[in-house]
């Protein structure tokens, strides 16, 4: 702990990365932990152009329900931290694989979505993109072409948007801490982020009760809960 808050008091320019280990204490599962959504769910089925394709309202029941659960939960100690070390200029970017926005609702600001958002939706066939409607009934369809609406999220297979990408380059680039919260390393390209961190002389603090693919590159490892460790380390780095 101590080693972690000397590299978080020293650095200039900390990005964090968050995964879905992040939102688990708001009561949002994760995907691959006991509790994960791809142990219950087939992911072939529901996140993929192809299921979406082949069976578009099964997709936007299991959307709907996950926006439901999304909608009551609330941001924990680490989503609050996180937004409050950025307020205070400690947190310069904060790069999350989840689209369940408990990050904004937080208070950050910088908040690159690599993944997408929940709570946006676009077209299937022309430009348009807008907020989630309230009320999911069937299929949502474009207010301007009348052509389905998809959830904005990414889905596998799918590309990640090249301009994210690069705004979450340029961070990389400059970053020399590198937090890395409740992510199972798994996934790419985010997984990479942190091997760039630390390819280019940054350090790398990873926050997760369990080893990843990530520990062994990580200059810290905080073994623990992101909410608890989070609050812990916000004592520590603040003195609040
Ligand atoms: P995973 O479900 O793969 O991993 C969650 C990680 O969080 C695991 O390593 C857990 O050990 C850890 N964890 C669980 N509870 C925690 C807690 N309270 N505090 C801290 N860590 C905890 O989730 P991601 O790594 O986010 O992609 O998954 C990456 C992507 O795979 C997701 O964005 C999603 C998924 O399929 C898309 O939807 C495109």
């Amino acid at each position: 702990m101590e080693e972690a808050v000397r590299l978080i008091k020293d650095s200039q320019h900390m990005v964090a990365l968050t995964g879905a280990g992040v939102s688990q204490e708001s009561g949002i599962p994760t995907f691959r932990g006991t509790d994960g959504l791809w142990r219950q769910y087939d992911v072939s089925r529901l996140a993929t152009p192809d299921a979406f394709e082949t069976n578009p309202s099964l997709v936007w029941e299991w959307y709907s329900w996950r926006i439901g659960l999304i909608s009551e939960c609330r941001p924990n100690r680490a989503h609050i931290t996180l937004a409050s070390w950025e307020h205070r200029g400690l947190l310069k970017a904060l790069i999350t694989q989840n689209v369940d926005g408990l990050h904004q609702a937080a208070g950050s600001k910088n908040v690159i979505e690599v993944h997408g958002s929940i709570h946006h939706v676009r077209c299937t066939v022309c430009r348009y993109r807008g907020p989630t409607p309230v009320q999911i009934e069937g299929i949502p369809v474009c207010p301007e072409c009348r052509a389905y609406l998809r959830p904005d999220v990414v889905w596998f297979g799918e590309a990640l948007d090249q301009s994210i990408l690069q705004s979450v380059y340029h961070h990389l680039q400059s970053a020399d801490v590198c937090l890395v919260i409740g992510t199972s390393g798994l996934v790419q390209p985010a997984a990479t982020f942190p091997f760039i961190v630390k390819f280019l002389g940054g350090h790398v603090i990873e926050i997760n009760p369990d080893r990843t693919p990530l520990t062994d590159i990580s200059d810290v490892r905080l073994a623990g809960k992101a909410a608890e460790t989070m609050a812990r380390l916000d004592e520590l780095v603040t003195g609040t």
